[in-house]
C-alpha cells in the first residue's frame, strides 16, 4: 500500500479483515443426512454480501468432541474447539429441533467451553416442523449462564414450507428480511460487547 492511500486511512484486504468481527455460524447438528450445512451455508451467503464482518461456518462435527466426562479431555478437538471460539467475536447458532430442544451433539460442544464463551453476542436460525421454536427457546436460556446476549430476531424456517421432502433446502424469500435483521443485532452487540473483554 502506497503513502498516500495509508495517509487517507485505506485498508489492505488484510488489514481490513483483521479489524473486522469474526462471527461463526455454528451447526448444531452432526447427524448422518443433516439438513444444517445447506442452512449454514445460505446464512454465511446472504451475511458475506453485508461485508460487515468475517463470517465463517463452524462445524462441531469436525472438532470430533467425545461425550463430555467420558474421557480425561486431552482429545486435540477440545482444545482446537475452545482455540475456535476465542478467536471468534460472536455466533450464529443454526439450531434444529430435537424432541423440543437442542440437539445433544450442541448441549455437548456448549458445555465443553466456558470463558470462550463469555461476554460474546449470538443470533439464532432454527428449523423444524414449528420453526425450531422450541428448541430455540431452550438454547437461550442455556447462553444465559454463559454470558452469551442472544438477540431479539429469530428467523424460524419450516420443515414442510422451506424444504421439500423435508431434506432439500429452498427457503422463501420472506426469511431474508428477518435473516438480515438478526444479523444487524448480533453485529451490533458483537461489537458492543468487545468492549468488555
Ligand atoms: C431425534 C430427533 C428428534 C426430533 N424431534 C423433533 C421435534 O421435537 N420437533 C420438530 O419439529 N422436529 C423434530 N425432529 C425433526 C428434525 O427437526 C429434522 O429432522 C431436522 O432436519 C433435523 O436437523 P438436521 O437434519 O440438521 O439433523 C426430530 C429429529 C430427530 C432426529
Amino acid at each position: 500500500m502506497g503513502f498516500m492511500d495509508r495517509l487517507f486511512g485505506k485498508e489492505t484486504k488484510e488489514e481490513e479483515k483483521m479489524t473486522k468481527l469474526n462471527i461463526g455460524i455454528i451447526l448444531g447438528s452432526t447427524r448422518e443426512g443433516r439438513v444444517s450445512p445447506q442452512v449454514g451455508e445460505w446464512v454465511k451467503s446472504i451475511a458475506d454480501k453485508r461485508g460487515d464482518a468475517n463470517y465463517e461456518i463452524v462445524d462441531i462435527a469436525d472438532y470430533k468432541l467425545p461425550f463430555l466426562g467420558t474421557t480425561d479431555g486431552s482429545e486435540p478437538g477440545i482444545a482446537a474447539w475452545n482455540e475456535k471460539l476465542n478467536s471468534l467475536d460472536g455466533f450464529v447458532f443454526i439450531v434444529q429441533e430435537y424432541n423440543h430442544s437442542i440437539t445433544g451433539a450442541l448441549k455437548n460442544a456448549i458445555d465443553f467451553a466456558r470463558e470462550a464463551w463469555n461476554n460474546k453476542a449470538a443470533g439464532i436460525v432454527s428449523y423444524g416442523s414449528t420453526g425450531g421454536a422450541r428448541a430455540a427457546e431452550h438454547l437461550r436460556g442455556i447462553l444465559g449462564e454463559l454470558l452469551v446476549a442472544d438477540v431479539r430476531v429469530h428467523p424460524t424456517l419450516s420443515l414442510f414450507t422451506d424444504f421439500e421432502n423435508g431434506t432439500v433446502f429452498k427457503p422463501q424469500e420472506l426469511h431474508l428480511t428477518n435473516v438480515n435483521a438478526m444479523l444487524d443485532q448480533t453485529v451490533a452487540w458483537s461489537g458492543a460487547l468487545k468492549t468488555l473483554r
